[in-house]
């Protein structure tokens, strides 16, 4: 077994782990390759870590496949995507319901060529029932985009007098977001050595443990997300509070 696995305690595990999956089209080009031989490598990495999730016991695990900037990308970048994501999906939907695997896609469908949203609703049907990985697909996706949309969507339902505007809290937000269903991540992952958040769930990761890693993704296998959990279990998650504070709690004491 590998010595990082071991190094993880499985009790400690974060619920949710959110990948920003960069690093496709550098990795080809290293290569002297086309970017989207980046992408289509960067499907092993997706089949490896969802697996690796999986064999863990990962509740959910979101992946940025494809921004709404990205849209603006070279059109035959944009179709390849769509083709090498439409056929992947095709390909796994099997090994997934296999694997006790659901999926869940967040984004703006509508955007999305209408056979990929065809291939997409089948494969979410598919999986529906299955009880175990929830596997996360932020497609077309962007935090401000999702936030718009829920503004949009809360001022509807207040217009309607569906919903007071006195009644509006944090609750009412989350129930307005893509990701309503879901827990927030605690650790978000960033591969191939950009330390942002490009527009990734905004308003979920406000706690998030963030780990960068100068890894390419098509190179990101479960050792890799190993050393990232070893990584996240050595951290002490404050949420505003003071070390002693958390220390006493833990002991059944209560600092004031
Ligand atoms: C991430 O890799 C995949 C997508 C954004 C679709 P990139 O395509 O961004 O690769 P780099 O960052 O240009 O190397
Ligand atoms: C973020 O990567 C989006 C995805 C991985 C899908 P980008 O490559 O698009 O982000 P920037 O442009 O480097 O910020
Ligand atoms: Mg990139």
């Amino acid at each position: 077994m590998s010595q990082l696995l071991e190094k993880i305690d499985k009790t400690r595990l974060p619920r949710h782990i959110a990948i920003i999956m960069d690093g496709n089209g550098r990795w080809a080009k290293e290569q002297g390759q086309d970017r989207l031989f980046g992408h289509f490598h960067g499907v092993e990495s997706v089949r490896n870590i969802v697996e690796g999730c999986a064999e863990l016991g990962v509740e959910y695990l979101t992946l940025y496949a494809f921004s709404t900037e990205n849209w603006d990308r070279p059109e035959y970048e944009v179709v390849g995507l769509m083709e090498l994501l439409v056929n992947t999906i095709r390909e796994e939907v099997g090994t997934l319901n296999k694997n006790n695997i659901r999926l869940h896609v967040i984004g703006d469908m509508n955007m999305l060529p209408d056979y990929a949203k065809k291939e997409l609703g089948e494969a979410l049907e598919i999986t529906r029932k299955n009880t175990g990985l929830n596997l996360v697909m932020a497609l077309s996706y962007s935090g401000r985009w999702e936030l718009l949309n829920a503004v949009k969507n809360i001022a509807h339902d207040v217009k309607e007098g569906k919903l007071k505007l006195e009644a509006i809290d944090q609750d009412t937000l989350q129930k307005f977001l893509c990701t309503s269903e879901f827990p927030d991540p605690e650790l978000m992952i960033r591969t191939s050595g950009e330390y942002r958040i490009s527009n990734f769930l905004l308003y979920q990761l406000a706690y998030a443990e963030l780990y960068f890693t100068n890894v390419r993704w098509p190179d990101f296998r479960k050792e890799n997300l190993y050393e990232a959990l070893v990584d996240y279990q050595n951290r002490e998650r404050r949420f505003g509070k003071t070390g002693d504070q958390l220390k006493t709690e833990s002991n059944g004491h209560e600092v004031k």
